[in-house]
Formats: structure tokens, C-alpha cells, sequence
């Protein structure tokens, strides 16, 4: 694997696989009370712009558990805030700790600050992809139904970083992507060409359409966190994408719900079906945590 995990497009199918496998053993161990002090004496930074309450928790307590420990740091509070530069805080950031996680609004700093950085870095979501949350998510669906290989995955909702990630996953691993957006709410136009291009990746209109005969009916937010002043015309434009019982009628019988969280329930998904049969939306945020340790390991 490659120093840092910046996007989902840089892994190789064996990276995935890595990851997977031993998120799987993490998983199994915790469960049976096992400890596994892989990471003893390592500290993981954390550097947070926007909020977090899974990201945070996996990475942290995720790092406490693997006996190693790791520093929250608001953007508000450290100097990047005030002006230091991404290249100076990097450089002085790597001096002390053995990795460094960021959320922040532009991929370009998150670019720039692993340039600098002689750590691993971990983009852990900015505005165009959150490839942790993608790993996580396929290592449920490995869990759920043996494997993500031949599956239709439909990802019904905003072009955002979520649905970009999963473009670049679709680019990198063999499964069947469709995506239902609205007009001007598309995802990245470089990523779809290279996941058209290099995947089997289909962008559609209609919800139905997306959603027909798949295996795993996928959503998020309408509003993602620095687009909150868009709500009330993002309200209108997606009220047709909701994931609704209708809309799940059109998937396959065993069909699995899923959405990275938080929900907006009544907008891009309804109760009844984020707390019903098909729904794994707890698993997968759960599994933020084992998998966030594998790739912790993995790295550091
Ligand atoms: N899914 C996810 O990344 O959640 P948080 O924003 O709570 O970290
Ligand atoms: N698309 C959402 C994902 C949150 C985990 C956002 O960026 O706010």
C-alpha cells in the first residue's frame, strides 16, 4: 500500500483485501475480549474542520484499543486555523506523531499536507471523497452477503464525496454501480469519465431505474456538511430521491439498506425503512471502527 490513503482510486485490489481481511480478525477479536497492542506507543493526529461523531470515535477509540493513543485537534484551536502554513504543519506535525488524520473541506489540502508530511496521512472526508467510509462499507457488504464482486450497488441521492468514492471503488473493483442524481447535482465529472471508463458505472435520471433488480440500495444527506445555506432549494430538487418503500420494491427481495450517517430521516430516507429489515446502517457504522483500526495498522 502506498504511504498515504488519500482516495479509494490509489488502492490496488490487494489493498482492499488486505484491509478487509484484517478488519475481519479485528473484529473477531474484540469480539471474544481478545487485546492486540499493535500500535503501543504510536500517536495518530487528528485535525478536524468540519464536525464528526463516527470518524472521530472509530479513529480514536480505534487507536486506544490497539494500545497506541490518539490528539483531537480543532481546527479552531491549532495555528493551521491562524494561518500556518499546510506545508509547515505537516512538516512539524511528522516530528511528533506517527500518523495524521485530516477532515477538511478541500482534497487539494489534504493533497498538499501528505506532500509535506514524512507521516501517513488519512483523508477522513473532505468535500469531494471519504474513502474511509468506502472501505467500511464494502467490508459490510463482504459481511453481509460473502462478497461485493458481481453485486449492483445503486446509490440513489447527491453526486457527492460519498457517491465519488464509490465511483473510484467501482473504477478499482468489479461491481455494478448505478447512481441516480438530479440535474446539476452530479458527481465529479473527472471521477465518473475514469469510472465509466475503467468500471461498470451508469448515471441515471430516475431513482427506480438505478434501483432496479440491485443488491444494495445506497443513500446519504441532501446537505453535506459547508452546503447548508443550499437547504431549502436542495429540498425541492431531491425530493424525488428518496428512499422510500416504493423505491425499494423496484431492488432485489434481499435487498440491503444503506447510508453512512447521519440521516436526515423523512428527507433522503424514510424511518420505516432505516429501521426495518433491510436496513444495515448500524453494522456499517460499527464497522467504521474495525476497519478504521486495519487501515491504522496497515499504515503506521
Ligand atoms: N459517516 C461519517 O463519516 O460520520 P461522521 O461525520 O459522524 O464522522
Ligand atoms: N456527504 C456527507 C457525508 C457525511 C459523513 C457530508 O459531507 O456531510
Amino acid at each position: 500500500m502506498k504511504k498515504d490513503l488519500l482516495s479509494v482510486y490509489d488502492l490496488e485490489k490487494a489493498d482492499f483485501e488486505e484491509i478487509f481481511e484484517r478488519a475481519g480478525s479485528l473484529k473477531k477479536m474484540l469480539r471474544e475480549g481478545r487485546t492486540c497492542s499493535t500500535l503501543e506507543g504510536k500517536t495518530l493526529g487528528m485535525i478536524f474542520e468540519k464536525s464528526s461523531t463516527r470518524t472521530r470515535l472509530s479513529f480514536e477509540a480505534g487507536m486506544y484499543q490497539l494500545g497506541g493513543m490518539a490528539i483531537f485537534l480543532s481546527t479552531r484551536d491549532i495555528q493551521l486555523g491562524r494561518s500556518e502554513t499546510i506545508a509547515d504543519t505537516a512538516r512539524v506535525m511528522s516530528r511528533y506523531l506517527n500518523g495524521i488524520m485530516i477532515r477538511t473541506f478541500s482534497q487539494e489540502s489534504v493533497d498538499e499536507f501528505a506532500i509535506h508530511a514524512t507521516v501517513p496521512v488519512i483523508n477522513g472526508l473532505t468535500d469531494l471523497l471519504h474513502p474511509c467510509q468506502i472501505l467500511s462499507d464494502l467490508f459490510t457488504i463482504i459481511e453481509k452477503n460473502g462478497s461485493y464482486e458481481g453485486m449492483k450497488i445503486a446509490y440513489v441521492g447527491d453526486g457527492n464525496n460519498i457517491a465519488n468514492s464509490w465511483i473510484n471503488a467501482a473504477a478499482r473493483l468489479s461491481f455494478q454501480l448505478t447512481l441516480a442524481c438530479p440535474a446539476g447535482y452530479e458527481p465529479d465529472e473527472n471521477i465518473l469519465k475514469k469510472g465509466i471508463k475503467e468500471g461498470d458505472v451508469t448515471l441515471y435520471r430516475n431513482p427506480s431505474e438505478a434501483a432496479a433488480g440491485a443488491d444494495v440500495i445506497y443513500t446519504d444527506v441532501w446537505v453535506s456538511m459547508g452546503r447548508e445555506d443550499e437547504s431549502t432549494k436542495r429540498a425541492t430538487v431531491f425530493k424525488d430521491y428518496q428512499v422510500n418503500t416504493e423505491l425499494i420494491s423496484h431492488a432485489k427481495d434481499g435487498v440491503i439498506i444503506m447510508h453512512c450517517l447521519p440521516a436526515h430521516r423523512g428527507e433522503e430516507i424514510i424511518a420505516e425503512v432505516m429501521d426495518g429489515p433491510h436496513s444495515v446502517v448500524f453494522d456499517q457504522a460499527e464497522n467504521r471502527l474495525h476497519v478504521q483500526k486495519a487501515i491504522l495498522e496497515i499504515l503506521m
